[in-house]
């Protein structure tokens, strides 16, 4: 059973706190939230600011997606504020291995956040290091895009380096997650779904976090 960490990206804004409080009388055991700086990514969505309201509701663990320049900058700023993971971007982190080491001498767990360009192998030295990689599915900024199919091929190579390795890093898959295709995500080696149009566009989405995690 995948672990589910629905994406507050999706929820209406102007009732964080139902959202907040839906996920948690679920069986998510994540918060997904992200991050963009209109930079790293065409779009703007929500800081630290919105992060420390919603850790003052959530039960739940917070899976901060930094999809900013220059993340390290705020690391404090996000552990202050209740981020209890970063995730932070191979493509925009030119000093890596020393982001990830310092996200986890602050007591976090650490993740890496690779585009659907990056080939898998770009982690093959970074993989011991992090507790998490987090796969896009999607070109990120958006929620709501379409799966890209060639994910699953990659999810499979991922968990192979994972293996050869001796790494323990959980695989979290982010965008166009749905309950079609859920279980095929789940069967190539994810450990994690993110889900934000999935659960929140649903009529029930507390049934919806059921069905992800049954995929
Ligand atoms: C995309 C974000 C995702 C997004 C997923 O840039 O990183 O976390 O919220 O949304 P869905 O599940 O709708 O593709
Ligand atoms: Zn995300």
């Amino acid at each position: 059973m995948a672990i589910i960490a629905p994406s507050l990206l999706a929820a209406n804004f102007l009732k964080l706190q139902e959202a907040v409080e839906m996920v948690n009388s679920s069986e998510a055991e994540w918060l997904h939230l992200d991050v963009m700086d209109g930079q790293f990514v065409p779009n703007i969505s929500f800081g630290p600011m919105v992060i420390e309201f919603v850790k003052k509701v959530t039960t739940k663990v917070c899976d901060v997606h930094l999809m900013i320049e220059e993340p390290s900058r705020y690391f404090e700023q996000f552990k202050k504020t209740g981020a209890d993971h970063i995730n932070i971007h191979i493509e925009t982190c030119p000093r890596l291995h020393q982001d990830i080491q310092q996200i986890k001498a602050m007591g976090l767990k650490a993740g890496v956040a690779i585009n659907p360009h990056s080939p898998a192998w770009l982690l093959s030295d970074i993989i011991r290091d992090v507790d998490i990689v987090l796969v896009m599915s999607v070109n990120p900024g958006f929620g709501g895009q379409r799966f890209i199919p060639h994910t699953i091929d990659k999810i499979k190579e991922i968990k192979q380096l994972i293996v050869e390795k001796d790494a323990h890093a959980l695989i979290n898959i982010d965008g166009g997650v749905t309950l079609e295709n859920a279980a095929e995500i789940v069967a190539a080696g994810a450990d994690a779904l993110v889900a934000g149009s999935t659960v929140f566009g649903a009529k029930d989405p507390v049934a919806a976090i059921h069905k992800l995690k049954n995929a």
